[in-house]
């Protein structure tokens, strides 16, 4: 249930024009920041360079983040993928929904993911929560690494069979899971914290991410990749950290936000 009590900076936002189904929206692309595109398929020389950054992030990544059971899912995970990559499911997803061209599939390394978790001093008492998890490493990775309860929320409905296969394989005793939905139908309420890839996401998204986040407790974490949350809605989160992450793409601003009013 999103908190409609809250507002944004500008004021020029008017809640009523939220009436786009979200993940199409996130999609189009229009607006949004999104610059894998640029070197992701469109050209061979974007795809070779996205190539050999990803090897060379994948290979330090796992050198600095993995334990045998999580390389374990790794391998497994990229058997799966062997035949239909995510990139492409995510395209033909997008098509289907009429998106021409859209792409909105992207991986945060680990190496990223590890600066992420190491500020947030994670707990196995901790509830997470992944806006748009993907494939799911990302959660897996968490929740091998921190034991804590973890949800990710994807609307691609095989990365989600994919994920829950994976930890119901590898991590039976982890306290991970995968729900495919709209992440906008999710009860907030209950999270401590939460991490979304916006790279992604057109303006109007990131403002409808915004209300919903804003029904997240007081106290509650909450990390966001290239969208200030803090600047729509200064009375409701407050920026307690933004640091430079690497993607494939380049480096990427990650912010960490407090959930409640200014101290
Ligand atoms: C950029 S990828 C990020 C993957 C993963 N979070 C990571 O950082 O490695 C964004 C994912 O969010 C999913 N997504 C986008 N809009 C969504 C929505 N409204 N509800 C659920 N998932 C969504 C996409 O299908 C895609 O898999």
């Amino acid at each position: 249930m999103q908190n409609h009590a809250y507002s944004f900076q500008d004021r020029q936002y008017d809640k009523s024009q939220v009436t786009y189904k979200s993940g199409r929206d996130a999609l189009q692309n229009r607006d949004s920041n999104m610059n894998w595109k640029n070197a992701g398929e469109n050209s061979l020389y974007g795809w070779f360079r996205t190539l050999v950054v990803e090897l060379v992030l994948a290979t330090v990544g796992l050198r600095q983040c993995g334990s045998i059971r999580f390389l374990r899912t790794e391998v497994h995970r990229k058997l799966l993928y062997l035949l239909c990559n995510p990139w492409v499911i995510s395209r033909r997803f997008l098509n289907s929904r009429g998106e021409e061209n859209a792409q909105g599939y992207g991986e945060t390394p680990l190496t990223t993911l590890a600066s992420v978790a190491r500020r947030l001093h994670l707990s196995p008492g901790d509830r997470f929560v992944e806006l748009g998890c993907g494939t799911g490493r990302n959660c897996l990775w968490l929740a091998d690494r921190y034991g804590c309860q973890i949800l990710g929320v994807e609307q691609i409905q095989v990365y989600v069979d994919f994920a829950n296969k994976l930890a119901r394989r590898h991590m039976p005793d982890c306290k991970v899971s995968f729900v495919c939905t709209d992440m906008f139908e999710l009860q907030m309420s209950e999270w401590d914290c939460v991490y979304v890839d916006c790279t992604a996401m057109s303006k109007s998204c990131i403002r409808r991410l915004a209300l919903l986040c804003a029904g997240l407790p007081n106290g509650a974490r909450l990390v966001t990749v290239n969208a200030a949350l803090a600047d729509l809605m200064p009375e409701r989160f407050q920026v307690e950290s933004v640091f430079p992450g690497l993607f494939a793409w380049g480096w990427s601003e990650v912010r960490i936000h407090r959930v409640g009013p200014p101290l």
